[in-house]
């Protein structure tokens, strides 16, 4: 069913290769999709995920910690810049920093974040590599609601990979961003054309 709703404003953080907002970025082609990107952001400069943006003509920014006197002021600065934009939602992908209070506090229950794992197992930043030594036989990718916790979030969606038996991180991380990109996008463009609503940390399509 289209939606009535405008097209949901997206700014999206990155810090790496950026195939998850790559795959964003061409799901907003179509305007039944219900969202565009209007920035990208990254805590580091040069990296593949500001490439893909600069390629698709949206706006990019870049703060980096090393650029202010303490944590807390850039995470006033990133939240202050990516205020500028006006999302609707604020997409991390891939984003390997935690964002502080500020940021939470401006934009509370309309931030969602990618973790490669099922929460809420294996948090923080070596989900492929905790699963894989841990020896779980599935694994897979979950999109949350930030909050200040790491990984902790109330759960929008998950999507589960086979762990195989010759797996090394690298190739047990790709097949989990395979499944990862199909739910970001799935589920991204849901949030956008329907809302949430989160009751006792529970997360239902609607507003
Ligand atoms: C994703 O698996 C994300 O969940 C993790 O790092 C990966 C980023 O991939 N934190 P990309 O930059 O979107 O290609």
């Amino acid at each position: 069913m289209p939606s009535s709703r405008k097209p949901q404003r997206l700014v999206v953080l990155v810090s790496g290769s950026g195939t998850n907002l790559q795959s964003l970025i061409d799901a907003a082609q179509d305007p039944a999709y219900g969202a565009v990107v209007v920035a990208v952001g990254a805590d580091r400069d040069d990296i593949e995920g500001l490439a893909r943006a600069e390629r698709a003509g949206i706006p990019t920014f870049v703060r980096t910690v090393k650029q202010f006197t303490s944590r807390e002021h850039w995470d006033r600065a990133l939240a202050d810049t990516v205020a500028a934009f006006e999302p609707d939602l604020v997409v991390l992908a891939g984003f390997m920093k935690l964002v502080g209070e500020d940021f939470l506090d401006r934009f509370a229950g309309r931030t969602v974040n990618t973790h490669p794992a099922l929460c809420p197992s294996f948090p923080g930043t070596n989900g492929p590599a905790d699963a894989l030594a841990y020896g779980v036989k599935v694994t897979g990718a979950t999109l949350f609601v930030v909050d200040g916790g790491v990984d902790t979030g109330p759960i929008v969606a998950q999507a589960v990979v086979p762990v195989e038996d010759d797996d090394d991180v690298e190739t047990l991380h790709e097949r989990i961003k395979v499944a990862e990109r199909d739910m970001l996008v799935e589920n991204v463009g849901r949030l956008a054309r329907e809302g949430i609503t989160i009751t006792d940390r529970k997360v239902r399509f609607g507003a």
